[in-house]
């Protein structure tokens, strides 16, 4: 008995460490490889926008500071992301993309 549980107090620090690895490898990555606008977008923003949640942001030319900072801060029923979800280097990327991107005539707004 005492075995089993020694078990899995070992499998739970395995499994531990290695969703922290895993964490660490994917901020890594993201700093060293940026995710590609449209990807974030489709990804992460086009989950609300452009699917009944929220306005729609794209083909509106809103500037890519306003959209950077609402980002960073969130609004309402809009999360805010940390850098640790979107770099600083993907979300400049981000709002410079959407400030122009042309609008998806397949999107809804709220
Ligand atoms: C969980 C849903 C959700 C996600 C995910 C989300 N948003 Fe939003 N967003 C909203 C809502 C709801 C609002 C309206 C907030 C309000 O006015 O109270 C909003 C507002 C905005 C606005 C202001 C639009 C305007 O007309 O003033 C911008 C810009 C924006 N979001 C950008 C983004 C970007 C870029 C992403 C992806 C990184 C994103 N949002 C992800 C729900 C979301």
């Amino acid at each position: 008995m005492i075995q089993a549980k020694a078990l899995a107090a070992v499998a739970l620090g395995v499994a531990g460490a290695a969703g922290l690895a895993g964490t660490a490898l994917a901020q890594a990555t993201y700093e060293t490889s940026p995710r590609a606008p449209e990807y974030l977008y489709a990804r992460t923003c086009g989950y609300c926008h452009g699917h009944n949640v929220g306005p729609v942001i794209r083909g509106r030319n809103l500037p890519a500071p306003v959209i950077a900072a609402m980002v960073r801060s969130g609004q309402g029923a809009m999360p805010a992301f940390k850098p640790t979800e979107i770099t600083d280097t993907e979300l400049q990327a981000l709002a410079q993309w959407l400030s122009t991107a042309p609008a998806d005539p397949r999107e809804r707004g709220q």
